[in-house]
């Protein structure tokens, strides 16, 4: 299944842009948000995509080959995005927009072991794997029990944390595990029953909690927080969808305090998130919430 974008109108109104804008879209994906946002860029205007996982960039590229806005795509992490922008030599942003996770094509069929069903390394990676300081092969693999039990409860927030990082201790004593396949089929069998059954996939908070170690990715939202507010023009926007509630608690956490400095003025006291129509059409929306700062 293609990516459906979460939130695009609520997302690029609350950024008010105007046809000068410099944007930077943090998380390019599948181009939904880009798409939206450069319609509303005149010839003055500046966008900026980046996205972690190459192909991303490069599927930008050609698509978007052709629109009067000035562009430029960046295969980079968002939490580089002060040398992203130094190296544009562009003027400070007046929007800066997340939309944070992964897309449903790479969740699919990236290669990358984000998948359950999916018989592909395990590296759960956005971006090269090389980039990284460990993947999912080597948590499960390599860590200690009580390491993999409290990643997966962290930020799982798993009950069955330790049942789950028992059964992936026995379970490599006898093989390598190496495809997101065999652990998800390791996690399902060691939980009980009822979660067996449960529409969601049992190994689904298991898989939540390696992607956030591997990709570090409360570190790099704090780090976008910090770093892209401070990037802003004055009047600037930041805008960030999140997905799960650890992220949210960072986001608002941040904003409240920048609000109390008087550094920036909250626009949305309570997070948007999709009405019935979304809903309907792309579940994933169900958990996306957008929060929105204006810098003073
Ligand atoms: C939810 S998708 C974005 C979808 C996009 N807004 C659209 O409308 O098509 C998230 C994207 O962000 C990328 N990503 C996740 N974490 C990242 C990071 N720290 N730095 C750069 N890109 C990241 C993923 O590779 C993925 O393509």
């Amino acid at each position: 299944m293609s990516h459906i974008t979460v939130l695009k109108a609520e997302a690029v109104d609350a950024l008010s842009l105007t046809e000068d804008s410099v944007v930077i879209d943090c998380t390019l994906g599948a181009g939904g948000h880009a798409d939206t946002i450069l319609q509303k860029l005149g010839t003055n205007g500046i966008y900026v995509g980046i996205d972690a996982d190459a192909s991303a960039v490069e599927a930008a590229k050609e698509h978007f080959a052709s629109v009067s806005a000035h562009t430029h795509f960046v295969t980079a992490n968002f939490k580089d995005i002060v040398s992203v922008v130094a190296k544009l030599g562009i003027p400070a942003p007046t929007a800066i927009l997340a939309d944070l996770g992964w897309r449903s094509d790479q969740f699919e069929s990236g290669g990358k072991g984000f998948s359950f069903a999916a018989d592909e390394p395990l590296a759960m990676t956005y971006g090269d794997p090389k980039d990284y300081l460990f993947t999912a092969t080597d948590i499960v693999n390599d860590w200690d029990e009580s390491s993999i039990a409290d990643v997966i409860y962290g930020y799982g927030e798993e009950r069955a944390a330790r049942r789950i990082a028992n059964a992936i201790v026995t379970a490599r004593e006898l093989a390598r595990i190496t495809t997101a396949k065999q652990l998800a089929d390791i996690v399902s069998s060691a939980m009980p029953k009822v979660r067996q059954r449960s529409k969601l996939h049992p190994a689904t908070k298991t898989f939540q909690a390696l992607r956030i170690a591997v990709n570090d990715e409360l570190g790099v939202l704090k780090t976008l927080l910090t770093d892209g507010f401070d990037l802003l023009s004055s009047g600037g926007k930041l805008a960030i969808i999140s997905f799960h509630s650890l992220e949210d608690r960072l986001v608002k956490h941040e904003f409240k305090t920048l609000a109390h400095d008087h550094k920036g003025v909250l626009i949305t006291k309570k997070p948007i998130v999709a009405g019935e129509t979304e809903l309907r059409k792309n579940p994933r929306a169900r958990s996306a919430k957008l929060r929105v700062i204006e810098k003073s």
